[in-house]
């Protein structure tokens, strides 16, 4: 799938498109459609509902997106959050050093030392993309984007968050006291995060401001080797990228032997397990563009101890992306913050004086968007279709009345209200031939078409029809709600009655 084509697609069908575009738009930003807000807030939804019901003492916070310099300094973004930039001679423009080399030699040189980045841009002789001036030495550029807040002599210098995982952190001590003081204990955050990326990229891959969900579990590390829940997983099969075995692409392993063999403690490795069940049971992400990729000791920040991202395969960006990660950020940032603020993070477990650790899952909203677009379009001979799955898609069906006359608009509006009424995402279209209709969700991916038809006037039966097999059956009014739950649930359309042409 061509990256133009899903750009275009995106923008024609209401999903996203650069932001301020009456203008002439700034790289990195982007808005949502009316059908991408309904994808987002769903994907959204599916997170929480699966990551939060991981424990029974997690919850969703929110916190501010400003903060103050001390809590970034206190979390190391101020001197660690950094960049490798080279900056031209002759024009002066300026590009992430690691991008410039990938772009060349397609293959991925994050995290590499400067000075080694610096000799492999003299050694394939890399000139300016722009003005082919030649490029100084690669140089660190911070990411994060300052704001001022009041004025005079109150003037204080903050910062926009980097990460969502900050407002968790900051709020650790309150939540814990608030909640019932047992761990683990999980803070939850799907909120914006804000990087002054160098070269923003491929749309909703590499933005400066773009969605986070994540979700920091607080737990005692003498607890690391243990989870109670670990037997549901342990003959669970990862899809492993690891860094010993690169050539492999994708090595299949089950949880204990991620454990005995790559010598990962238990509470990780059930993490990577949800982890992958999210995306292959909840997200209905194909198995084969799935995987979990180690990172090499120079890749991983230096305060993970794990660090394992979470890829998926999509041709329109060149392959494996990574759309979130499982990293174990051990004390780091509790400690950061109770010896900069003063407040004690460390807590009393049954007498015993504990500094959490964090095991944290952090994903991408606007990636997974991404990835869920481009892994959901099929073009085919009579239509182009996005067959999201089922509950990821913008509605759960369309309302057709056959046509506008003789009663059976106002029939399908009585249904409409009551799909409504029954908590279904339905929206109505009464506008030109019912062929057009069906091809106009099919574009956005809507699952279910709902037809009412003179029939249904006498013997109050509609048509249900499928957008994947555009298979037809005809159910009773009455029994809608209840087919429709199931048919969103993932049976197939054959379960309610025989197929109609
Ligand atoms: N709290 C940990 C953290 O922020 P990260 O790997 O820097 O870790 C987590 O970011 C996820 O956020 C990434 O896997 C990616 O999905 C998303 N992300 C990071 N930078 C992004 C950007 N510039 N544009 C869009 N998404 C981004």
């Amino acid at each position: 799938m061509e990256y133009e084509k899903i750009m275009d697609m995106a923008k024609r069908r209401g999903i996203f498109w650069q932001s301020a575009g009456i203008y002439k738009p700034v790289a990195g930003f982007y808005d949502y459609g009316h059908i991408g807000t309904l994808i987002k807030r769903r994907w959204e939804n599916l997170w929480r509902e699966f990551f939060l019901g991981l424990g029974d003492n997690y919850y969703e916070i929110q916190a501010s997106v400003i903060m103050p310099e001390d809590v970034f300094r206190a979390s190391g973004h101020l001197e660690s959050f950094l960049d490798p930039v080279a900056k031209c001679g002759k024009c002066g423009n300026v590009e992430r050093a690691d991008h410039i080399l990938e772009d060349l030699l397609k293959e991925s040189f994050e995290g590499m030392a400067k000075a080694e980045l610096t000799a492999l841009i003299r050694k394939h002789n890399i000139k300016c993309e722009k003005c082919k001036g030649s490029l100084g030495d690669v140089e660190d550029r911070n990411l994060m984007f300052p704001v001022s807040i009041g004025t005079g002599k109150d003037k204080k210098s903050a910062y926009l968050t980097g990460e969502t995982a900050q407002g968790a952190y900051v709020n650790f001590k309150l939540m814990f006291d608030v909640l019932r003081r047992r761990l683990p204990m999980g803070l939850a955050i799907v909120g914006k995060a804000f990087r002054h990326e160098i070269s923003p990229r491929q749309a909703l891959i590499r933005m400066r401001e773009f969605t986070q969900a994540e979700l920091q579990i607080f737990f005692d590390s003498d607890a690391i080797n243990k989870h109670p829940r670990f037997d549901e997983v342990g003959s669970y099969k990862l899809r492993l990228h690891t860094t010993k075995n690169k050539s492999a692409g994708v090595e299949e392993m089950s949880c204990h032997d991620a454990v005995k063999g790559l010598h990962l403690p238990e509470f990780y490795v059930y993490h990577l397990a949800r982890v992958q069940q999210f995306y292959l049971d909840v997200l209905a992400v194909p198995e084969k563009a799935f995987r979990l990729r180690e990172l090499s000791a120079e890749e991983k920040a230096f305060y993970n101890k794990y660090h394992w991202d979470i890829q998926l395969n999509m041709e329109s960006v060149g392959g494996w992306k990574e759309v979130g990660g499982v990293h174990y950020r051990a004390d780091h940032d509790l400690k950061g913050h109770g010896e900069a603020s003063g407040t004690a993070m460390a807590v009393n477990i049954e007498g015993k004086s504990v500094l959490p650790h964090v095991i944290e899952i952090s994903m991408g909203v606007d990636r997974n968007v991404y990835a869920l677009v481009e892994l959901s379009y099929r073009e085919e001979k009579e239509r182009d279709v996005l067959a999201f799955p089922r509950k990821v898609a913008p509605f759960d069906a369309g309302i057709f009345p056959l046509v506008n006359k003789d009663g059976l608009e106002e029939k399908a509006r009585e249904i409409y209200e009551f799909l409504r009424g029954e908590g279904f995402q339905v929206f109505f279209d009464s506008s030109g031939s019912i062929g057009r209709r069906y091809r106009r969700i099919d574009e956005v991916g809507v699952p279910a078409g709902i037809t009412i038809d003179y029939d249904t006037l006498k013997d109050n039966d509609v048509t249900l029809r499928d957008r994947d097999s555009m298979k037809q059956v005809r159910v009773k009014i009455k029994d809608m709600p209840a087919v429709l739950r199931r048919f969103l649930g993932g049976e197939s359309v054959s379960a309610f009655g025989e197929f109609i042409n």
